[in-house]
C-alpha cells in the first residue's frame, strides 16, 4: 500500500476538512477530486498556501479528473449529497448510489490495490455498494459511522457529567441511522459504569440524542450537514491505517457470520492496519443488544433490496 498518498473524493465540506487535517495531522499528501469545476483545485490552493504557517510538507493536489488519484494508497469517498433538512437518508440512497458507483469505477482503473473508507450516507448501504462495485477484498472496503457515533455519545454525556469527552469509555454499533447501538454495558466514566451515574430515562434520553445527532447539525446549519466531528472520525480511522496502529474502532465492516449476520455492512469493533480490516472482534453483547443489532442490519439489508431493485447492484 502506497501510504504516502491518501485520494480524497467530493471536496465538500466533509471532504474539505478531511484534507485539512490529513495533512495537519500530518499523515499523507493528499489528493482532492470534486465533479465541481475548480472546487477541489480552490481547496488544494488554499490548503497548501497555509502549510508554511501550519508547519505541514505535504502535497495537497486537486482537480476534476480521476487520473490524480492514481497511486492512492487509501481512498476516502465523501462524494455525494448531504442530507438537507426533512430529508430522510434513505432519500439519498438512489442518487448517491449513482454517484458512488461511478467513483467506485475509476478506483477500480487507477488504484486498484487500495484501501477504501466510505463516508458517504447512507452509509452501511453505499459501503455495500462500493463493495459490490469494486470487487476489492471486502477487508480493503469500510465505512465511517460508529466512530463518530462514538464520539457523540461520549460528548453528550460528558457534558452531562462535567467531564472531559476523553474520561468516557464507550462503544455505538449498528448501522449509521436511527437503528444504531449504544452498548450500554460497555458505557463507563473513569472506570464507572455510567448506568450508575444517571438515572435510566436521562441515559435514554442521550442515546435519543445521540441518534438524532446528525439530524441536530442539519437542523442548526441549515444548508448542510455536520463535517468537523466526521472528517475527525475519519482521520481516527486513517491514522490507525497507516500507522498501522491495529486500534480497535467501531467500523461499518463486511459481515459473514459475525454477530450471526451475514452478507450485510453493519457497525460492530475491528482492528484495523495497514491491511484494512484485520480483525473482527466479536464482543459479547445482551440479548437486547444484539436483537438491535440484527434489527439494525435488518434496515440496512432494505436499502440494499432497494438497490437491487433499482438495478444498482
Ligand atoms: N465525483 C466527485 N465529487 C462529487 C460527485 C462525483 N461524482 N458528485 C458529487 N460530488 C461532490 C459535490 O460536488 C460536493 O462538492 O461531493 C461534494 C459533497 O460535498 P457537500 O455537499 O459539502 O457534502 P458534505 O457535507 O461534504 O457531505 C458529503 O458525507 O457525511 C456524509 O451525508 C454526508 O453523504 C454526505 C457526504
Amino acid at each position: 500500500m502506497n501510504n504516502l498518498k491518501v485520494a480524497v473524493i467530493g471536496a465538500g465540506q466533509v471532504g474539505g476538512t478531511c484534507a485539512q487535517r490529513i495533512v495537519e495531522k500530518k499523515l499523507a499528501d493528499v489528493i482532492l477530486v470534486d465533479i465541481a469545476e475548480g472546487l477541489a483545485k480552490g481547496k488544494a490552493l488554499d490548503l497548501g498556501q497555509a502549510a508554511s504557517i501550519e508547519g505541514y510538507n505535504f502535497k495537497i493536489e486537486g482537480g476534476t479528473d480521476y487520473s490524480l488519484i492514481k497511486g492512492s494508497g487509501v481512498v476516502i469517498v465523501t462524494a455525494g449529497l448531504a442530507r438537507k433538512p426533512g430529508m430522510t437518508r434513505e432519500d439519498l440512497l438512489t442518487k448517491n448510489a449513482n454517484i458512488v458507483k461511478g467513483i467506485i469505477e475509476s478506483v477500480r482503473e487507477y488504484c486498484p490495490d487500495s484501501i477504501i473508507i466510505m463516508v458517504t450516507n447512507p452509509l452501511d448501504i453505499m459501503t455495500y455498494l462500493a463493495y459490490k462495485a469494486s470487487g476489492f477484498n471486502s477487508r480493503n472496503v469500510f465505512g465511517m459511522a460508529g466512530v463518530l457515533d462514538t464520539a457523540r455519545f461520549k460528548f453528550f454525556i460528558a457534558e452531562r457529567l462535567n467531564v472531559l469527552p476523553s474520561e468516557v469509555e464507550a462503544m455505538v454499533l449498528g448501522g449509521h441511522g436511527d437503528s444504531m447501538v449504544p452498548l450500554r454495558g460497555h458505557t463507563k466514566v473513569n472506570g464507572r459504569p455510567v448506568t450508575e451515574l444517571l438515572p435510566k430515562d436521562e441515559l435514554e434520553g442521550i442515546i435519543q440524542r445521540t441518534r438524532d445527532g446528525g439530524a441536530e447539525i442539519v437542523s442548526l446549519l441549515k444548508t448542510g450537514s455536520a463535517y468537523y466531528a466526521p472528517s475527525s472520525a475519519v482521520c481516527d480511522m486513517l491514522d490507525s491505517v497507516l500507522k498501522d496502529k491495529k486500534e480497535l474502532l467501531p467500523a461499518s465492516v463486511y459481515l459473514d457470520g459475525e454477530y450471526g449476520l451475514k452478507d450485510i455492512y453493519c457497525g460492530v469493533p475491528a482492528k484495523l492496519g495497514k491491511d484494512g480490516i484485520e480483525e473482527i472482534v466479536e464482543l459479547k453483547l445482551s440479548e437486547e443488544e444484539l436483537q438491535a443489532l440484527h434489527k439494525s442490519a435488518a434496515q440496512v439489508k432494505e436499502g440494499v433490496e432497494l438497490l437491487r431493485k433499482n438495478n444498482l447492484i
